[in-house]
């Protein structure tokens, strides 16, 4: 994996296999621990997922730990999906702080049913840990017959927080008709939970709602779901399944919501590669989230051929409310570690040293606006829209440095910065301070990246990145 041309330098990757969703994210007792769907054996067919794990103290450089949660019980037979971390206060036996993990463990019955109303189990569980990494036998603490009688046999992705001395838990649902919904248990224990309320959306929005979020921001509460069949709506790009958050009224909790207002959805990352991502609040008091960099049922690939692991997770990005009430996420701070010197940016290509890895900030920009790398992925703002673009895109084909990826537009009234993270293969977009993101997976062929750009702006510089993985695959 070290001398993978297009394994990253500070992305998170699985060591081999698979990996999607993030999973348990925690700062715990000093440590970040970042758990996530894994399967070591991809691409062999059919490999159920457990949780892979990696840990940081600075989120910058990273340790992998291989598979923490291997689907061993009956009741995970077809894989420990994703799931949450509670940090449960002074309650370890040394008196220090306890993890608690939640997930639903999914059983896919062999025989001839259509896995929605029938022949699916999805079980929730929770193991705990008073170190972080050895683990509590499994408890499975609720069934399919626990649901609501509504539900269809999609239940799952327990997200878990505290909030007025209490323990809440949100579960992504599909109801009987098609309908997508969010689940909301309350608990005084984190052991015993009882139904809270259901809470759907105003008009129907998709028929499955995967791994709900709660996000609070200056006192502001906001709904994050990643709605299932948005395919008809003109803002996913085709895609059947999207990730986005939902603002609540001013004032509004959660917790005393019925509904909420799909109109009011907006994706958090308008890129190629973005999906169930997770937050957490870390000892900072900052709320970080973490995004998988993949996307169910693209029609592109994040794996040409030969590649022995697909798939990484965004960097971590520190969330917080824009003036117009939506969320802004910017990279943490952190990564400037791996900053080299800046070079200046100019209308001729520069190349950026330390391989392919660059952080690439340009700040006052006035009018139109476009940033090349390597010749072929572009990224430009004009006429109130940021797009992202491959030039070597071939419709309907597999090719080009985007393996299929061909262009993302997202309506923007004026660009004033733009902060791009180049790591090997994956890009992340942020404009304007982070208001508009979009991540995409890329397979550059070039030994160095090339960044130039066109159009006016205050100050346009490149940093070479340092590879803060270096070891991590040894
Ligand atoms: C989202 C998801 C989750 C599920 C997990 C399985 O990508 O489908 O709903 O728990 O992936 O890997």
């Amino acid at each position: 994996m070290n001398a993978d041309r297009w394994r990253m330098g500070f992305h998170i990757m699985p060591p081999t296999g698979w990996l999607n969703d993030p999973n348990g994210l925690c700062h715990f007792r000093g440590v970040y621990h970042v758990f996530f769907q894994y399967s070591p054996t991809w691409p062999e067919p059919h490999a159920p997922r457990g949780w892979g794990h990696a840990t940081s103290c600075d989120l910058v450089t990273w340790e992998q730990h291989g598979m923490a949660i291997a689907p061993e019980l009956p009741e995970e037979a077809s894989g420990a999906y994703s799931g949450s971390a509670a940090i449960v206060p002074d309650a370890a036996s040394d008196g220090g702080d306890l993890m608690r993990l939640y997930y639903t463990g999914n059983v896919k019955l062999p025989g001839n049913y259509d896995y929605i109303h029938a022949g699916r189990e999805a079980n929730e569980i929770r193991v705990e840990s008073e170190d972080g990494f050895t683990l509590s036998p499994k408890q499975v603490f609720m069934r399919n017959a626990d649901y609501p009688s509504v539900c269809s046999c999609h239940v799952r992705d327990p997200k878990v927080w505290r909030q007025d001395g209490v323990w809440w838990m949100l579960l992504g649902a599909r109801d009987l008709f098609d309908k997508g919904m969010a689940l909301i248990y309350r608990s005084d224990d984190g052991l015993a939970w009882t139904l809270h309320r259901i809470v759907r959306p105003t008009e129907a929005f998709g028929f499955m709602w995967e791994c709900p979020d709660r996000v609070a921001l200056d006192g502001a509460e906001y709904l994050s779901i990643c709605p299932q069949g948005m395919a008809d709506h003109a803002w996913s790009g085709g895609l059947r399944d999207v990730a986005g958050y939902i603002p609540l009224a001013a004032g509004e909790r959660l917790i005393d919501a019925e509904t909420v207002d799909p109109d009011l959805f907006e994706r958090w990352d308008s890129g190629f590669d973005f999906y169930a991502p997770q937050t957490f609040v870390d000892n900072a008091g900052r709320t970080i989230l973490i995004g998988w960099m993949g996307m169910p049922e693209a029609p592109y690939t994040s794996a040409p051929a030969g590649m022995t692991w697909c798939h990484c997770l965004t960097v971590p990005r520190v969330l917080s409310r824009r003036a117009d009430g939506g969320i802004a996420q910017v990279p943490v701070p952190e990564l400037a570690e791996l900053r080299g010197e800046p070079v200046g940016l100019a209308a001729n290509p520069r190349a950026a040293l330390g391989e392919h890895r660059a952080d690439v900030v340009v700040e006052g920009v006035e009018g139109p606006f476009t940033l090349t790398l390597d010749g072929v992925l572009e990224v430009s703002w004009s006429g109130g829209e940021l797009v992202l673009r491959f030039l070597d895109a071939v419709p309907g084909a597999q090719q080009g440095l985007g393996a299929g990826r061909t262009e993302r537009r997202v309506p923007l009234e004026r660009l004033d910065t733009l902060r791009v993270l180049v790591d090997s293969s994956a890009v992340e977009v942020f404009a304007n301070d982070g208001a508009r993101a979009l991540a995409t997976r890329w397979f550059p062929v070039a030994e160095n990246l090339t960044v130039s750009c066109a159009g006016t702006c205050a100050h346009a510089v490149v940093y070479p990145m340092g590879d803060g993985m270096r070891g991590t695959y040894a």
